[in-house]
């Protein structure tokens, strides 16, 4: 059957989808499959139009990843990769899906919501200085701060809300970040994460190439199955399935605390779900395969 490969759309992750995309449809044409692209910025119409047996989902952020365009599928009929609808709502809200961690008993650090009347002092003072403040529907970064005093906060606020209506600001544990890949609902090794200016921003993301990504991570086996373990709760609470990755930040006394998970991660050349596979055996194209497999569930 034909399979139509999504990306790009309107969200602010827009250029990160593209590469993911691109990748994504060059491994399908690569293994000879019946395969299109489509970018969601043309429409739910336009895809129809296309007659696909089933999609890949290469979006990121909203309208691609947040169970807007999984409810559409699911209406038309349409087999697609990853987790449903509610899963994906959940896992794009940084601020519930936290709610749900802390009521499983998973370590996520402290937060709060910001609004124009919040008193600055006491979101500092409360969740222990240095805060992150997030836009709750956000990815890759894009407008997170990292602050320390009142009027910094006020102006994080201010910048994170030009991204969402709902902005957040959570305890910040300086690291190293972790990242686990789940396939199939199964972690695959972790990887740590050391940008070199400190905080794996979106320049340390997608630009730079002094981002060093330890593989294997340097846990000790059974701080990285403790690791696993963790990751694949969070993953399963949310009821997200198939494939995703989980962020994860260690403290200095060697504690681990849930960030987020990703229900539709980065696929790029520079992105973490295609260099843990790698480090099994499974290359980009079987990595793909594989996950395209997750619309048959
Ligand atoms: N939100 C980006 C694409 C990621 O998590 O990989
Ligand atoms: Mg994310």
């Amino acid at each position: 059957g034909r399979v139509v490969v999504l990306f790009g759309g309107m969200s602010a992750e827009r250029e990160v989808s593209l590469k993911s995309g691109a990748a994504v449809l060059a491994a399908l044409e690569g293994a000879g499959l019946d395969v299109q692209g489509y970018d969601m910025a043309g429409g739910l119409a336009g895809l129809e139009a296309l007659r696909p047996d089933r999609v890949f989902i290469a979006m990121h952020g909203r309208g691609g990843e947040d169970g807007t365009l999984q409810g559409a599928l699911e209406l038309l009929g349409i087999p697609y990769t990853g987790s449903g609808v509610m899963a994906s709502a959940l896992g794009m809200d940084k601020l519930r899906t936290k709610k749900l961690w802390d009521a499983e008993g998973l370590p996520t650090p402290r937060s709060c919501q910001l609004a124009a009347d919040t008193d600055w002092q006491v979101v500092l003072d409360t969740l222990g200085a240095p805060v992150v403040v997030k836009p709750v529907h956000e990815g890759s970064t894009l407008g997170i701060h990292i602050v320390e005093d009142a009027s910094a906060l006020e102006a994080a606020w201010r910048d994170a809300s030009q991204f969402d209506a709902v902005v957040m600001a959570e305890r910040f544990i300086k690291g190293p970040e972790y990242t686990v890949s789940i396939l199939d609902d199964v972690a695959l090794p972790a990887i740590c994460i050391e940008a070199d200016s400190g905080f794996y921003d979106y320049d340390a993301k997608y630009i730079a190439n002094t981002t060093r990504y330890l593989l294997p991570c340097g846990l000790s086996a059974e701080r990285e199955a403790a690791l696993a373990e963790l990751s694949l709760k969070a993953f399963s609470s949310l009821g997200c399935e198939g494939w995703g990755r989980v962020d994860v930040m260690q403290d200095a006394e060697g504690a681990f605390w849930l960030l987020e998970v990703n229900t539709s991660p980065g696929m790029t050349d520079h992105s973490l779900v295609p260099q843990s596979a790698a480090y099994i055996g499974l290359d980009f194209a079987a990595l793909v395969l594989r996950i395209l497999d997750t619309t048959l569930t």
